[in-house]
């Protein structure tokens, strides 16, 4: 459920038109909606109360707006994050550093270096060779880095191949079959206080199957880990629960995936710790754009909307859905193919698609975009760096703005050898 409504044959978000922004602000924009991120935080959150001990830490690459991040703060959100700058984002949005936790199959020194410093709660390590680099940081600093190892279940999550983290071939995370040997050594590293697993199979999961089988693999590690000896404390389970982005598409709800966890993990007495980025934000935002044109096709016809590939990338690079919707429809439908105005056929947002009926002018929504979308966006085509602007009721405010072309230029040099 969301707040994006029609209202006297208008679209709002909340209590807004979206004329009303589009107008202001200019398109493409993107638009969250307050209402539902809280709405989407809680429920999340509420679903997982049904086990002993469970923490949740915000996968901030799903969108890392500082001012999302606030609102999920303050909903008791810790946050997970893959680099320095995504660690300042939640420390900057007054995230306690003990909830934060440090992902990511590259972390440089420097990086782990400034999370030591901040305090971070947990280091989900990828390697061991990783963890000997911590330790040694770590050691240097007279501190002592929380971890869990990373486990790479060999499980196939069933979603794009892009966005699929859990089989043997993927980077990530240390081999199923070597992780009791390399969680026993990093044990004994000192510089380290090894604390515990964890795991992420893959993003956008219609199923809950997969994670089914791959949380109780992992399971069974953590068992024969504590037969040798060590303590496990803390098992992470990731994120990767999946959003419906087609109208009609039935996903698993939170409380199904809780339900699932609940039963998998009844005997193992630890505080469980969950990593959800899509299933909180996604369908928080909109991404508003307008029509520049409707050319004429061999086929159906191109509608050429303002925004592109560079702002909403996620149908180039995984074929992904977006439901389409004008905000003043007509009430009339067209087959159309749905493009952005870079010069590449991959800048396609839709083909062959039953839509409302659009013409030059008009406006319409990307929906379900408030996840993987200003985040991933670029200047491609030097295009400007799209906006976003966060609704609260009849409230609303510019969260990011558009960064255009010509500050872009301006951070670049022509070196004297060219003068
Ligand atoms: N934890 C880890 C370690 C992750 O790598 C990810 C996502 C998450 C949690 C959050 O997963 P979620 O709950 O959002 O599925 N750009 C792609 C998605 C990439 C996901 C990367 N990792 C897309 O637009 O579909």
């Amino acid at each position: 459920m969301d707040h994006f409504h029609y209202s006297g044959g208008v679209l709002h978000a909340e209590d807004v038109p979206l004329p009303v922004i589009a107008d202001q602000v200019g398109t493409p924009v993107y638009v969250y909606s307050r209402a539902t991120l809280t709405r989407h935080a809680r429920v999340f959150r509420d679903a997982l109360s049904i086990l002993p001990a469970a923490r949740i830490a915000f996968a901030v690459k799903s969108n890392p707006n500082l001012a999302v991040l606030k609102v999920l703060a303050a909903e008791g959100y810790g946050a997970d994050v893959v680099s320095v700058g995504e660690l300042e984002r939640a420390l900057a949005a007054g995230m306690d550093p003990e909830a934060i936790v440090f992902s990511g199959v590259g972390k440089t020194a420097a990086e782990m270096t400034r999370a030591l410093q901040a305090g971070c709660g947990q280091f989900n390590l990828e390697s061991e060779e990783e963890g000997l680099e911590l330790a040694e940081i770590a050691r240097s600093l007279g501190k002592t880095a929380s971890c869990a190892l990373r486990v790479n279940p060999d499980v196939d999550a069933g979603t794009h191949g892009k966005i699929s983290t859990g089989k043997a071939e993927n980077k990530f995370g240390v081999p199923y079959d070597r992780a009791a040997a390399i969680y026993a050594r990093l044990a004994q590293t000192e510089g380290l206080a090894m604390r515990g697993l964890a795991l992420h199979i893959g993003s956008q999961l219609s199923k809950l199957d997969p994670l089914e089988a791959a949380f109780t693999k992992v399971g069974g590690l953590m068992k024969d880990i504590r037969a040798a000896g060590h303590a496990v404390t803390h098992m992470d389970l990731g994120g990767g629960v999946g959003v419906p982005y087609k109208a009609g598409d039935v996903f698993p709800q939170p409380e199904d995936y809780a339900a699932m966890v609940a039963r998998v993990t009844a005997d193992w007495d630890v505080t469980l710790m969950f990593e959800p980025g899509r299933v909180i934000t996604g369908n928080t935002g909109v991404l508003v754009t307008r029509v520049v044109r409707v050319k004429e096709g061999v086929g159906n016809p191109w509608v050429v909307v303002d925004a592109a590939m560079n702002d909403l990338a996620r149908p180039a690079l995984y074929d992904a859905w977006h439901d389409f919707a004008a905000v003043e429809p007509s009430g009339e439908t067209m087959t159309a193919n749905i493009v952005g105005p870079i010069c590449e056929s991959s800048d396609t947002f839709a083909m062959a698609r039953e839509i409302d009926a659009v013409q030059r002018g008009d406006l319409a929504v990307f929906r379900t975009a408030g996840a993987y979308g200003a985040t991933m966006a670029n200047t491609y085509n030097s295009r400007p760096l799209v906006p976003e602007v966060m609704v609260d009721g009849a409230k609303w405010a510019v969260v990011a703005d558009r960064i255009d072309p010509a500050t872009i230029l301006a951070a670049e040099r022509v070196p004297d050898f060219l003068a």
